[in-house]
């Protein structure tokens, strides 16, 4: 495997993964894959489709035969563009039990070691990319927050009330990390950032400084 060239990005929801894992790709001149848009997408086709995102074999075979597309353009599956749907309220409240799924996770690794294999370097964020999916990645990165303001930045994305927020962070982290497949755990030999109070730049700045270590 080529994995060598890989950035991995994990950590809680709210922590920043995709806000930094993007301008990251971006600086380097990489690609990047947001593994959660991949769950997400699964969870957004099993709603549309009326299967119980908690009939483990249906949505195990669901996902095996779904074709994902994830890229700056958008989220396809099937073709059909998924884009927006995938950050519904429904999605947010059904991805965990498909996350949870290992006939799903086992789909969905496979696919995200392929698309690191192909290109031999990138950015891949998500919770199990440097514990399973790529343990040999370059760099891994564990991103966190404190849960206050992870939810005080979901709020100014996309409105809410902070508090509701701030709990519903607390039943996904929860089951993130509690789940048997890939829990959300900090991998061995990640560097942790805790972003709060910390902006963008200075985030980027000290990744890039573990990066000139390597
Ligand atoms: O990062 P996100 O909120 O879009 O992730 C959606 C869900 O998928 C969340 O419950 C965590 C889960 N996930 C995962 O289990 N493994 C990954 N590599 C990425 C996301």
């Amino acid at each position: 495997m080529s994995t060598s060239r890989i950035i991995a990005i994990d950590g809680p929801a709210g922590a920043g993964k995709t806000t930094i894992a993007r301008a990251l790709a971006q600086r380097l001149g990489l690609q990047y894959l947001d593994t959660g848009a991949m769950y997400r997408a699964v969870t957004v086709a099993a709603l549309r489709r009326g299967v119980a995102t908690t009939d483990v074999d249906a949505v195990g075979l669901l996902a095996q035969n779904l074709s994902i597309d994830v890229s700056d353009a958008g989220v396809y599956t099937d073709g059909d563009d998924v884009t927006v749907a995938i950050r519904s309220a429904e999605v947010n409240a059904a991805v965990s039990a498909v996350a949870a799924n290992s006939a799903v996770r086992q789909v969905l690794r496979s696919r995200q070691r392929a698309w690191g294999d192909e290109r031999g370097c990138g950015v891949i964020e998500g919770r199990d990319i440097g514990s399973v999916v790529f343990p040999d990645a370059i760099l891994k990165v564990y991103l966190t927050a404190s849960p206050r303001v992870r939810a005080e930045r979901r709020v100014a994305q996309a409105g809410g009330d902070v508090d509701e927020i701030e709990a519903a962070i607390a039943l996904r982290d929860g089951s993130d990390s509690s789940r048997v497949d890939s829990p959300l755990v900090q991998a061995d030999g990640s560097v942790m950032v805790d972003t709060t109070g910390l902006g963008i730049d200075e985030v980027l700045k000290r990744i890039e400084g573990f990066l000139e270590q390597r």
